[in-house]
């Protein structure tokens, strides 16, 4: 359980001249930043030489910190290897899809698998975790910085060698590998594992299994990386490892996280994308059951780089986020960055203290925060979030299957943030679950976007149904196998038999004008859908327009004491949003969902407990305001005032910590 809420920001001492520390401190004061985390970018400054590493300064630096109690978070500095490591070392480099091996400079520039980098990795973070691993103050290690986020899969001839490995681990034989990617097609065949290519540019698409494949591949080896270096760290020091991710970057976070302490994202998202926001809060407190988040990066204003920028938040935004993020299970919220960057790429970005050490047009935002962090923290340690009996499923494997066939340009990211909005639209406390998951203490479980259903997660989600779970399935979800091929035996595999259907053809509904009903509600369809014949299910959803007239998209079967619902299309528009609302309405009642409430769109309830007592923090997000019915009495919980029950209202960005007691 956290001991403190933290407030921190990125820092970069060794940027600037030393006497600039005491005025940072002062103003660090003053914001109320507890926390830094420094060291990400500094492997020059570490070794600037090959060889003669010296920590000195960070050391003071985080001595003088924590004379004033800012603790700190360090880091090691892989994503910028220094030019002695990769000057006249081509081979040692990033090579993109089309060939192209990165020059020294920006950052990310070197293969994360070559060998000679492991190596000096593996010692500048020894030295680190040596020197710092025990200092006082020194509360948790970040690895490296958002892994993979300009780069994706690298084609080095490292690489070559490993993913020729990689795939005789996985598949054992040629003639499993042959047999599996279909490899017949186009004279594919294989007659050695080390004749496979890597999906780099060729005349038309390369085979959906080497390209689906490659990314799995890249994706184990980066999360392998990250073991070696947080093994390396555990030798020297007890501080709690993370890193700092995404849902942006060409990693599977769930493996990434498997073997770290707790999670962190960073993210940049626009006010008028808060629900980007709450969907991170939601995934990321998942990654890691019962520890506590953190948002390791985000903008007191706005996010610049030379060539772009985000909109500002409005006054207030800040402190909703942040309050939001607490309530929702974070230990921690920092900002990129402290002190407005002089020189590099990133000049522009909003930042706490400006270059010439005066306070930004974020700084009263920050202290806003700071003000609120104070006022919540004693409640938010004394209680933890309510487990959801809302679970979705989010997977980055999906995601990889999604960029290897994106038919019309499908984001994974996108279509997942879309369809939860419906949930969280509806006033759900919602669970965002890896595909690894539990479903333990869920009662409505959506798999939304799934096209491998994995034969575990088939049985675990069986287990779910047969014990009273409503588990929702689709849209996109099981048509494809493990590797990225068409099922043999049934359009959705596996799925079909329990589920009580048959999947009569699949097609793109875009464009052909087709119309779907749900409980009298009627909404255009799209995307690739499954077209179903009951077996043993009943209809519950069907085509009134379009091709398929008459046939099934929606079904349900019960099975034990649960339901099994198919849904084969996503309804889209102002009524299809109204269908999808009333498809969650009418499954949560029938789950029997409890953790729901009223209010309205534009803010949020984070439902907290503590010994059966619940705590909810009610907070605006679009700054609008925003009402809630209590169904209860409730005791507001900063000024201890009773509130009957019945609608309460909220300001813009404002929020309420209301306690309900017995
Ligand atoms: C993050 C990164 C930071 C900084 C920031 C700017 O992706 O970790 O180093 O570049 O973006 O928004």
């Amino acid at each position: 359980m956290a001991k403190k809420l933290y407030h921190g920001a990125a820092y970069y001492p060794e940027l600037w001249p030393e006497a600039i520390i005491e005025e940072d401190i002062k103003f660090m004061l003053e914001a109320g930043i507890n926390v830094v985390r420094m060291g990400e970018f500094a492997w020059s400054t570490l070794e600037k030489e090959e060889g003669s590493i010296d920590l000195s300064f960070f050391v003071n630096v985080i001595k003088r910190l924590n004379e004033h109690g800012i603790e700190t978070v360090m880091c090691t500095p892989t994503p910028t290897p220094p030019i002695w490591l990769t000057h006249d070392h081509p081979e040692r480099m990033h090579v993109n899809q089309e060939g192209h091996v990165m020059v020294h400079g920006s950052r990310q520039h070197i293969c994360t698998n070559n060998p000679v980098f492991r190596e000096k990795a593996a010692i500048i973070t020894e030295e680190i975790a040596k020197a710092i691993g025990n200092l006082q103050g020194v509360i948790a290690w970040q690895l490296d910085n958002e892994f993979k986020c300009h780069v994706n899969e690298c084609f080095c001839d490292t690489c070559k060698t490993l993913w020729h490995q990689w795939l005789e681990e996985r598949y054992g034989t040629i003639d499993v590998l042959n047999e599996a990617w279909g490899t017949d097609i186009w004279s594919q065949y294989y007659q050695r594992f080390g004749q496979i290519p890597q999906p780099k540019a060729a005349p038309f698409l390369h085979n959906s299994s080497l390209t689906t494949m490659y990314q799995i591949f890249s994706y184990e080896k980066i999360a392998e990386f990250a073991d070696e270096q947080a093994e390396i760290i555990r030798h020297y020091s007890n501080a709690p490892i993370t890193h700092n991710s995404t849902t942006f970057f060409h990693v599977d976070n769930e493996r990434l996280f498997e073997n770290l302490d707790f999670a962190s994202f960073d993210t940049y998202a626009e006010k008028s994308n808060f629900a980007s926001y709450l969907f991170n809060c939601d995934l990321w407190r998942n990654l890691k059951v019962g520890k506590d988040f953190w948002v390791m990066e985000t903008s007191p204003s706005h996010a610049a780089s030379l060539a772009s920028h985000s909109a500002s938040h409005p006054n207030g935004y800040l402190k909703a986020e942040a309050v939001a993020s607490y309530a929702l299970g974070g230990e921690a919220f920092c900002y990129w960055l402290w002190r407005q960057q002089r020189t590099g790429c990133e000049q522009p970005h909003g930042s706490v203290l400006s270059a010439w050490g005066k306070p930004t047009v974020g700084f009263e935002n920050v202290k806003e925060v700071e003000v609120a962090r104070k006022e919540i923290e004693s409640m938010i340690l004394s209680t933890r979030p309510l487990q959801a009996e809302v679970a979705i499923t989010y997977s980055d494997i999906a995601r990889a299957f999604f960029k290897t066939e994106p038919h019309r340009e499908l984001v994974y990211r996108d279509l997942m943030i879309k369809f939860y909005e419906n949930i969280l639209s509806n006033g759900y406390h919602r669970d965002l679950i890896t595909e690894n998951a539990s479903l333990q203490g869920y009662k409505l479980l959506f798999t939304p976007f799934l096209p491998n259903v994995s034969t575990t997660y088939l049985e675990r989600a069986k287990r779910f149904v047969e014990e009273g779970g409503v588990w929702v399935i689709g849209p996109l979800t099981g048509g494809r196998t493990e590797h990225h091929t068409i099922h043999r035996d049934a359009g959705l595999g596996e799925l079909e038999e329990f589920a009580g259907i048959e999947t009569l053809f699949t097609y793109p509904m875009d464009g052909t004008e087709s119309v779907g009903e749900f409980l009298g509600i009627e909404a255009p369809l799209s995307l690739w859908s499954a077209i179903f014949e009951p077996k043993d299910a009943n209809v519950v959803g069907s085509i009134k327009e379009g091709i398929s007239t008459g046939k099934a998209f929606i079904t349900e079967q019960r099975r034990g004491k649960g339901k099994i619902v198919m849904l084969g299309s996503l309804p889209v528009g102002e009524e299809g949003d109204k269908l999808l609302s009333t498809l969650i309405n009418h499954y949560a009642e029938e789950a029997n969902v409890r953790s729901h409430t009223d209010v309205s769109q534009g803010t949020i309830v984070a439902p907290r407990e503590k010994n059966g007592e619940l705590v909810w923090v009610v907070v605006n997000m679009d700054g609008n305001g925003g009402t809630v019915t209590l169904q209860m009495n409730g005791v507001d919980g900063i000024t201890g005032e009773p509130i009957p029950k019945g609608p309460i209202e909220i300001g813009a960005f404002q929020y309420r910590i209301i306690h309900f007691r017995g």
